[in-house]
């Protein structure tokens, strides 16, 4: 297992000053450039998906990046896949709740009829940086009177704490 992930992470590029200065911005497109790697990425999410013991009946991904990764692990847990995009975007009865970014603030949607009642819900991202999107993901959920039974992202950022932001039991495959 350890060497699947170390095989992950060495496909990451950290690319400092993106996009701005002073950010060390974590490129994880190299991840599909890999079938394989892309492949045990999904995998690894997939395994600690299960090994919670968890039902999960929809995977929530979070435009744009956790569109990458969600859909592939919810095939593998033969779940629905929902998007959850930022506001705008989507038609219908839609819920929306407005989050916090590193500046300023961004509301993003999910559409009313997609998640049900009682649902169990497990959300995906690429990365957390300071929790802000995943913990708006989370309370979107909790509006649809869904359950959150996990956050799941490839990339965490520990530095920035924001795991102190999320009242769900949080996974990443890789730390910083
Ligand atoms: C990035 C990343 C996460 C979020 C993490 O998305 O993909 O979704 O920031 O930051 P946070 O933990 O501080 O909230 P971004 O909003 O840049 O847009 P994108 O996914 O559409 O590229
Ligand atoms: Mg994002």
């Amino acid at each position: 297992k350890q060497a699947r992930i170390d095989r992950i992470k060495a496909t990451i590029r950290t690319c400092p000053d993106f996009p701005k200065p002073g950010i060390p911005f974590k490129d994880l497109m190299p991840i599909l450039h890999n079938p394989d790697v892309f492949s045990d990425t999904i995998a690894l999410l997939e395994e600690h998906v299960r090994e919670t013991g968890t039902k999960v009946d929809v995977v929530a991904g979070l435009e744009a990046r956790g569109f990458l990764f969600g859909p592939p692990l919810a095939l593998r847990l033969n779940c629905a896949f929902v998007p959850i995009r930022k506001a705008g975007k989507l038609p219908g009865e839609t819920v929306k709740c407005s989050y916090v970014l590193e500046y300023g603030q961004d509301t993003m949607e999910i559409q009313q009829s997609s998640v049900k009642p009682n649902q169990n819900v497990v959300i995906v991202d690429d990365l957390i940086a300071t929790g802000g999107t995943m913990a708006g993901a989370c309370r979107l959920v909790e509006t649809m009177q869904a359950n959150v039974v996990g956050c799941l992202a490839v990339v965490e950022l520990d530095y920035l704490k924001g795991r102190d932001n999320l009242k769900y039991a949080v996974h990443s495959l890789i730390h910083y």
